[in-house]
């Protein structure tokens, strides 16, 4: 770490989370039982995964901690908000996601944690009934409400520095529009003038967040940071984001599984995906205009990695649907089924299945872990907008469509930005091509 430029992870960092659901709790509770030698971070490449740097003679493979200065696990003070009530203990139990004997071992440190009021409009997630909410005038009062609580939060726990992580419930779509969305004056000038239609309480934490000097990143697949006004903030105080979306289960298999296909130049005529899902992440996506935002989060996978101008023999026109079911019996166990029709020499058909039976928020906990670090230390090395290197554990990378930028969607091609990130921040040379 020697020739790192970036600045050391000195004191506490405070990761605050928006929603202390399902997968919040799974992630608090694990670097919790991970602090105290009970459990281990499984999943996560902060923790486990060793990249190359240097090349030749020089050549040696390294935890990324030895490459840039990560945040120790032992540093991280949690907060959250919610709309409801529960202390991340009662919801880690309601969530059933955990046995109670890796949940019991942290019982203290989890009833600590309890939620703030939530910045929430029951529009955008009418599924949704708590009463630990904020009572706010407008969505400008809604955001300086935010504030406040990131600033007391900053000195009741005396962290150094503050990453707000978003894991609440998927809100409805939210279409970027011109006229509120891609100019900063717009955007607060609607927020003032209570624009309810435009600005999603997701925006306010967001917003909030930034210019309280804290990274802001989007688990869900919700527009918040994905708009230019949102970007024009950053380069005013100088702050990453990222999002979108937890690339956990079926779409994590699609962009691993798709390079397949497209590598041995083998044809697609489909790829149908469904999902059965029972926890309160399935119940809220059952509503359409909320699943809405999870579709055209989850289609936008296959169109960059299989690409029709580039082999129209091969990909023009194939068919792409995404469903999710809400199925109260398998609660968090997500099952993922996906079947592809695919065509090989001489135009012959041939099918792949592909069944995934996952833990959905078992699968998403490490992300944020990784997120949430990679995030301060983006910060810390004065990384500013949209961290694309992140789009690794994103199902919908951020990109600037305003300029025709296409995502890049490829698990294999986000690896080799990941790994090409940490080894600059490092002062290394960032030498991988992507081919
Ligand atoms: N688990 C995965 O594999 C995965 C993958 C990608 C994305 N996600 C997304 O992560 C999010 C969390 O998933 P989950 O399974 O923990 O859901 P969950 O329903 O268990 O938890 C979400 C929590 O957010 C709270 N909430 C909603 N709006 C809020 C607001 N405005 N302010 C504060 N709290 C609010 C809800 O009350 C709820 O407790 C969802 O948006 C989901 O789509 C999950």
């Amino acid at each position: 770490m020697a020739n790192s430029n970036v600045k050391p992870a000195t004191g506490k960092l405070g990761i605050m989370v928006v929603g202390l659901g399902a997968v919040s709790t799974t992630f608090m509770t694990g670097v919790l039982m991970t602090r105290k030698g009970l459990a281990k971070p499984v999943g996560s490449m902060t923790q486990y995964d060793k990249i190359r740097v240097g090349r030749g003679a020089e050549k040696k493979y390294l935890p990324y901690k030895d490459i840039a200065p990560i945040a120790d696990l032992k540093d991280i003070v949690f907060a959250a908000w919610d709309v409801y009530p529960a202390n991340a203990y009662e919801s880690a139990i309601n969530a059933e996601v955990l046995k109670e004997k890796d949940i019991n071992p942290v019982k203290d440190e989890l009833m600590a944690i309890k939620p703030l009021k939530a910045a929430f409009d029951k529009n955008y997630a009418k599924r949704l009934d708590g009463d630990n909410v904020k009572t706010c005038k407008d969505r400008w009062d809604m955001m300086e409400q935010v504030r406040e609580d990131i600033r007391n939060f900053k000195k009741e726990s005396g962290v150094d520095r503050v990453v707000v992580l978003w894991a609440a419930s998927t809100e409805i779509y939210v279409a970027p529009n011109k006229d509120v969305h891609y100019k900063l004056a717009d955007l607060e000038k609607a927020m003032k003038d209570n624009d309810t239609a435009n600005i999603a309480p997701s925006m306010c934490y967001a917003y909030a967040a930034l210019r309280e000097g804290a990274p802001f990143i989007m688990g869900a697949p919700n527009t918040t940071v994905d708009i230019p006004a949102i970007w024009e903030l950053c380069e005013e105080v100088k702050m990453p984001i990222a999002g979108k979306d937890f690339k956990t289960g079926q779409t994590l298999v699609k962009s691993g599984f798709a390079p397949i296909i497209g590598t041995r130049m083998l044809g697609l005529n489909g790829w149908f995906s469904t999902n059965i899902l029972g926890n309160r992440d399935g119940l809220v996506l059952d509503e359409p205009a909320n699943f809405r935002t999870k579709e055209v989060s989850k289609l936008s996978t296959l169109e960059s990695i299989l690409v029709a101008d580039e082999q129209p023999d091969l990909y023009t026109d194939y068919y792409h649907k995404v469903r999710i079911n809400y199925y109260p019996p398998r609660n968090d166990n997500k099952e993922g089924w996906d079947n592809i029709d695919i065509f090989g020499w001489m135009g012959y058909p041939m099918q792949i299945k592909i069944n995934f039976l996952c833990r959905d928020s078992i699968l998403a906990a490490p992300l944020c872990l990784d997120l949430c670090l990679l995030m301060d230390l983006a910060a810390r090395a004065g990384r500013v907008g949209t961290q694309r290197f992140l789009s690794f554990f994103l199902k919908s990378p951020q990109h600037d469509y305003t300029q025709g930028e296409v995502p890049v969607n490829h698990l294999f091609q986000q690896y080799v930005m990941l790994k090409n990130a940490i080894r600059e921040m490092g002062g290394y040379e960032a030498d991988e091509e992507i081919d």
